[in-house]
């Protein structure tokens, strides 16, 4: 890629959705979803971190972040989310990155500071640790994103593969664990878990 002829949104896109990847795959690794053998240790800015060594789950969890470059780049997406369920098929925890470009910036980016930054992000999920629930047996996960609005028709070959998707939602708002956010124009990014509220009805056994 030419960076010289990409706007700040692009850089910050390209930026941010290298960074998704590591993130995803350090909370799929944190929450022990596979064996450990599933991952290898990396270095990314200096931090250790957890890469999928299996290649179907690393192709997943590259194609659904580097897929999103696009809309994260026209300010389409406003929360990625890593999603765990139960053998239901209901949330058990979610991982949301909330963020923003700001289109109107057009001075270049810094990026080498940008990915610093990011970078903080990552200590502070293996920080969080005790706070994420342990996951119950038969269970999936996912990364979803929520998109701000519709991608515009000339978007829309990249949106084929965001599908609806048809899993069902808490009825309570979540309780909701703030880990991390920052703002480094322009990008604002806030991480947090959202749990299901106590008064969350419980699905019947059965
Ligand atoms: C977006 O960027 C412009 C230009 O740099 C700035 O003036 C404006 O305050 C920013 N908007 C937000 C919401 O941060």
């Amino acid at each position: 890629m030419d960076r010289r002829n990409i706007t700040p949104q692009g850089q910050t896109a390209h930026v941010f959705v290298e960074f998704l990847e590591v993130a995803v795959s350090c909370i799929v690794f944190l929450k022990g979803f596979y064996p450990a053998g599933a991952f290898e240790r990396r270095r990314y800015m200096n931090v250790v971190v957890h890469k999928a060594k299996h290649p179907q789950l690393g192709n997943y969890i590259h194609s659904a972040t580097f897929g999103l470059f696009p809309f994260i780049q026209k300010g389409l997406i406003e929360r990625v989310a890593v999603i765990f369920y139960d053998k239901d098929r209901v949330p058990v925890e979610r991982f949301v990155f909330k963020l923003a470009v700001n289109q109107s910036r057009a001075s270049p980016v810094e990026e080498k500071s940008l990915e610093f930054t990011l970078r903080a992000f990552l200590v502070k999920l293996e920080v969080a640790n005790p706070l994420m629930k342990s996951l119950p047996p038969g269970g999936s996960w996912e990364i979803t994103a929520y998109f701000r609005a519709l991608p515009e028709e000339n978007d829309a070959t990249d949106a084929r593969m965001w599908v609806p998707t048809d899993t069902k939602q808490w009825l309570q708002p979540p309780r909701i664990t703030p880990i991390k956010s920052m703002s480094s124009e322009p990008l604002k990014v806030q991480l947090y878990l959202e749990h299901p509220s106590s008064t969350e009805p419980k699905e019947q056994e059965g």
